[in-house]
């Protein structure tokens, strides 16, 4: 048998992408593959991209050209060395990143992970490998379970993708065309990669999807289940401490779905709820399908739910034909949501989009300056949110070394990370936690006494 051969992958863009880089190093792992963290020694580099923004689709290039010089260098030692590019990019222009860089042996879209194998033996032929099928069989079916050795280094918390793709066309984004239409997995298949998760060491679920709320997935009792419906399964597994989803569409945040966050201790108090922008004609324009108003019903019926949710969104400015009073009109909205976290965007053409096409493209420095502004009414929201959580006492999941000696970095039901003086040994354990101090991007504290809060796990696990 011939040594093992090592696999770097860099990836780029959103969790989805994060998770999806853990099946590939799957599937690769059975065919002999071991993965590196360093590009320098892989005999085969994959970077698993971004197409959501210009900036994003372009940063593959320059890596490319960095990935290229390291190609060299290796070749010239004798060592061969296969270059691929997946996700995003790979889907929305194929054959195009051959010619454009040549260098580039495979070319793999999101829907075909599985068939990586395969198109790693065509490259080693000497031929390009290109494949952005949509292919009928269901990838995730047609990948191996997530390697145990893989899980273990993943520590306490862990995505588990339910649902991808996206049929709502949003005028300005390429994710129905790059992730093809909505799919959700069955749910049978959800409980035993959440089960296997959670032997592993897995305390905290993010379910993934790019309309995760629009899960529709073939439920245990063979009927259509809900992602409420789910949450409900999956907090009957012993030992997941914690879920959470993301992201979600605001036309499918449903009843059921409202009532989960207030019947479900384990469902974190967190929702991810883009809006994009706070005005009716931007809304009409981006085909959101949804009203200002209509939003700020869902968030006043969640906080009913749930009192203490925190909320984030993510927003677009300059989108075309913004104006300056459609502009204020989402300030306004972030002021009256009161944003927990949020992600702010100058808005991007994208190839192949209505909104591209569209007139009334704003200058750049309208962009600039708006974008300025936004940020700075968030910043301010999430500061007030942390600065909020002084005084209280919350559970803390720790799951990395701090800056400093000593400390660890946990994170909070609200998904503030916490900065506190705990012994390295919980890491991976829920503990309380009584918050000190507030910064913009994080709050500090100390242990408290351990309280009723915590679970008869948590406490055995926790040498206090
Ligand atoms: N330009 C700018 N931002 C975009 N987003 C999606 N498409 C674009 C675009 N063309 C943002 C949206 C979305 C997030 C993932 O990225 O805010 O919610
Ligand atoms: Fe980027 Fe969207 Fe693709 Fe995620 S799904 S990698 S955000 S384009």
């Amino acid at each position: 048998m011939t040594a093992s051969k090592k696999l770097f992958v860099r990836t780029f863009g959103c969790q989805m992408n994060v998770y999806d880089s853990g099946r590939m190093i799957d599937v690769l792992s059975a065919r002999g593959y071991e993965p590196t963290e360093t590009p320098e020694d892989a005999d085969l580099v994959i970077l698993n991209t971004c197409h959501i923004r210009e900036k994003a689709a372009e940063k593959v290039f320059s890596e490319i050209g960095r990935i290229r010089a390291l190609k060299d260098e290796r070749e010239a030692r004798g060592q061969p060395t296969m270059i691929g590019v997946a996700g995003c990019v790979a889907q929305a222009e194929g054959e195009e990143i051959v010619r454009r860089a040549p260098v580039v042996d495979l070319v793999v879209g999101p829907q075909a992970y599985h068939r990586l194998p395969d198109l790693i033996d065509k490259a080693a032929r000497g031929e390009k490998a290109v494949d952005t099928d949509f292919p009928p069989e269901d990838k995730f079916t047609r990948m191996p379970a997530a390697s145990e050795k893989r899980v273990r280094s993943g520590g306490a918390t862990a995505f588990l993708a339910v649902q991808e793709g996206c049929d709502k066309f949003c005028t300005f984004c390429v994710v129905p065309y790059t992730r093809g239409a909505e799919a959700s997995r069955p749910a049978g298949a959800l409980v035993e990669e959440a089960r296997r998760l959670v032997d592993r060491g897995v305390r905290e679920i993010t379910l993934l999807g790019q309309n995760v709320n629009a899960y529709h997935g073939e439920g245990l009792d063979g009927r259509e289940w809900s992602l409420a419906r789910l949450l409900f399964e999956l907090t009957e597994i012993e030992g997941l401490d914690r879920l959470r989803y993301t992201t979600s569409h605001p036309r499918d945040m449903d009843d059921d779905l409202i009532a989960a966050h207030r019947d479900l201790d384990r469902l974190m108090p967190y929702l991810h709820l883009p809006v994009q922008s706070g005005s009716d004609r931007m809304l009409a324009a981006m085909n959101r399908r949804h009203t200002r108003d209509t939003y700020l019903d869902i968030i006043s019926r969640i906080r009913e739910a749930r009192p203490d949710i925190a909320i984030s969104g993510d927003f677009i400015v300059g989108f075309p034909g913004e104006t300056e009073a459609d502009f204020e009109d989402t300030l306004d909205l972030v002021r009256r949501v009161g944003y927990a976290h949020a992600f702010s965007f100058k808005y991007s053409p994208r190839p192949g989009t209505p909104a591209a096409e569209m007139d009334g493209h704003v200058p750049e420095a309208v962009k600039t300056e708006r974008l300025q502004r936004l940020q700075a009414v968030l910043a301010d929201g999430q500061r007030r949110f942390n600065e909020g959580l002084v005084g209280m006492t919350l559970p803390v999941l720790f799951e990395k070394p701090g800056r400093r000696e000593g400390q660890l970095i946990g994170r909070s039901p609200y998904l503030v990370p916490v900065h506190a003086e705990v012994p390295a040994a919980m890491m991976g354990a829920i503990t309380e936690v009584a918050i000190e101090s507030a910064g913009q991007n994080s709050v500090g504290g100390r242990l408290a006494v351990p309280t009723l809060h915590a679970t008869s796990a948590t406490l055995a696990e926790a040498p206090l």
